[in-house]
């Protein structure tokens, strides 16, 4: 058996909670994941209170995830650990081996162990990252790759990052610059130094500023926060595109998950070009309190989650 963290029934954070489940054993094609590290991200919190408003997206979540309940009571999405056995036909890892990885729509990254197909979206951990570090990565490494390539972005173009401060803002900032590209990152006054710290050329704080009397354009802007979360700035953001530019948002379509972006960013953060943005840590046996502090919507990149093991 193991620990593991259950969600029988959408709801407030104080649906999940402490429990045991029987220890996964991997197949010929997987291997046996021991999570030293978690993330509580914006989809779980999403996911866990069934939060979309009725209609379409709410439907196929459903359909997707379960109606009733979740279909696997573990939610969670992201893990960093590692290896600690392999199936028969495994040949990408090892025993021992430091990885980290995203599920997709597998979850049951909230528990001591996770099996994975060696072919999934799990990769080497960056060297010189802790687990919980490591954990920061694949979530906005997912999304913000997927939409930033979206973009095309060239070398010298102008990109707009609105809500840089975010899990997926602060990865689309350190990319968008690795890519060459001249960056404004939007985000509130609290955040403008972690934004700036993270290499945006350009801020703009949307509690205060004005975009209505600039005349600047941007070649992309992505809308890091999603649909749900607006201001008045983010409005003239839509109308401050270059003739050719491109407005996307991170609920624009379904992001294609990519072992290859985890790659990217273990190599980028190995020499120093990328750096993970923690917020906050908490003890798995404290999901609730992570939950409610995440529902608040101001995380300041990620939130992590550490899996104590008692063996
Ligand atoms: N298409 C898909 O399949 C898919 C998949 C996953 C996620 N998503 C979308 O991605 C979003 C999650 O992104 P995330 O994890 O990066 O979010 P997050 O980390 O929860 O974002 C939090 C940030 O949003 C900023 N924020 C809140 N309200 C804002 C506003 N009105 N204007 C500008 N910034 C605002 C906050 O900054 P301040 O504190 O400075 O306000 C905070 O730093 C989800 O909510 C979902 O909409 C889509």
């Amino acid at each position: 058996m193991m620990k593991a963290v259950l969600c029988t029934k959408y709801g407030a954070p104080e649906v999940l909670q402490l429990g045991t489940v029987t220890k996964p054993t991997p197949k010929n094609h997987e291997v046996l994941i021991k999570i030293h590290a978690t993330a509580v991200t914006a989809s779980d919190c999403i996911l866990r209170g069934s939060k979309l408003p009725p209609g379409f997206l709410l439907l196929m979540m459903r359909v997707v995830v379960g109606f009733r309940k979740p279909r696997n009571p573990v939610l969670g999405l992201v893990l960093a650990g590692e290896i600690e056995s392999v199936g028969r036909d495994v040949t990408r890892f090892e025993v021992g081996d430091q990885v980290y990885g995203f599920t997709d729509l597998g979850f049951g990254t909230y528990a001591e162990y996770k099996c994975m197909p060696e072919k999934g979206i799990l990769a080497l951990k960056p060297d010189n990252l802790t687990y919980e570090e490591a954990a920061a990565i694949p979530y906005g490494a997912i999304l913000a790759s997927h939409y930033l390539k979206t973009g095309n972005i060239q070398r010298g173009q102008k990109v707009l990052i609105y809500g840089a401060s975010g899990a997926i803002g602060t990865t689309a900032v350190q990319l968008a610059k690795h890519y060459g590209a001249e960056v404004t990152g939007v985000c509130s006054t609290a955040n403008v130094e972690l934004v700036k710290s993270l290499g945006a050329d350009h801020i703009i704080d949307y509690t205060r500023d004005d975009l209505a009397d600039r005349a600047e354009r941007y070649d992309f802007i992505l809308d890091a926060v999603g649909k749900r979360k607006s201001s008045t700035l983010k409005s003239q953001c839509q109308k401050a595109l270059t003739p050719n530019g491109k407005y996307i948002s991170v609920d624009d379509g379904s992001p294609k998950s990519r072992v290859e972006y985890l790659v990217e960013l273990k190599e980028l953060i190995e020499a120093g070009h990328f750096k993970p943005v923690i917020d906050r840590c908490y003890p798995l046996e404290a999901i609730v309190e992570a939950h409610r502090y995440v529902d608040g919507g101001h995380k300041k990149g990620n939130v992590i989650i550490t899996v104590a093991h008692s063996d």
